[in-house]
């Protein structure tokens, strides 16, 4: 049933201000923006490339709670390589709904990552501020490698340089939820990725 939802959204604007977000019809597919299909191709196209390049390596797969765990859970479905999971939580402070800069770790690796391949699993990389601070706190760890794997890439948005190595789907701005990305903890359980769309039907 159609309904109207009035929480501001955390993509922010140029002037720093949140937009509204009024409205999410989940029976209409008009807001869908990545298709279940179309998230199955892109991720099983990374798969392909991670298992080529890991081939005959054990590899540590980390994720960052909560965003990611759909994208993982699928991900690694895909490959065909001796796969290890561990996942950690980071929580960013901003005013509201715009990122700080301040990233913290709310919930630390559960093993030593010392001499390992590492791969970071992220739903999406925004500003960068996040992975800058993990890749950081990673690479103080000193794995054998550390690379990142992200299933969308909102690259004109970028504020800190960052290399992601695989980038499932490149977008442009736009506030998306579903396949583990929320709005205020809410749709990560959509099976695609939709948009959703500002009060002038923007
Ligand atoms: C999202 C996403 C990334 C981060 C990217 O997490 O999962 O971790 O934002 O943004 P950045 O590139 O601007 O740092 P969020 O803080 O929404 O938490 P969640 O994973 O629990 O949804």
């Amino acid at each position: 049933m159609p309904y109207t939802d009035t929480r501001r959204s955390r993509d922010s604007g140029d002037n720093g201000n949140a937009r509204t977000i009024v409205r999410i019809d989940v029976t209409m597919n008009k807001t869908i923006l990545f298709s279940r299909q179309a998230i199955e191709e892109a991720i099983t196209e990374l798969a392909r490339r991670i298992n080529a390049d890991y081939r005959g390596r054990p590899l540590v797969v980390v994720g960052i709670l909560k965003g990611s765990f759909v994208f993982l859970a699928d991900l690694i479905r895909k490959l065909d390589l001796d796969v290890t999971v561990d996942f950690v939580v980071l929580g960013s402070y901003g005013s509201g709904t715009t990122t700080s800069g301040e990233v913290k770790m709310l919930k630390d690796l559960s093993a030593p990552i010392e001499g390992k391949d590492v791969l970071v699993v992220e739903d999406i990389v925004d500003t960068g501020v996040t992975l800058t601070f993990f890749m950081d706190t990673l690479r103080r760890r000193r794995p054998a490698s550390l690379a990142i794997c992200a299933l969308i890439d909102k690259k004109a948005r970028r504020e800190v340089q960052i290399d992601v190595q695989y980038v499932g789907i490149e977008m442009e701005d736009g506030f998306i939820v579903g396949y583990g990305i929320d709005c205020n903890e809410q749709y990560r359980n959509l099976p695609d990725i939709w948009v959703l769309r500002d009060e002038d039907g923007s």
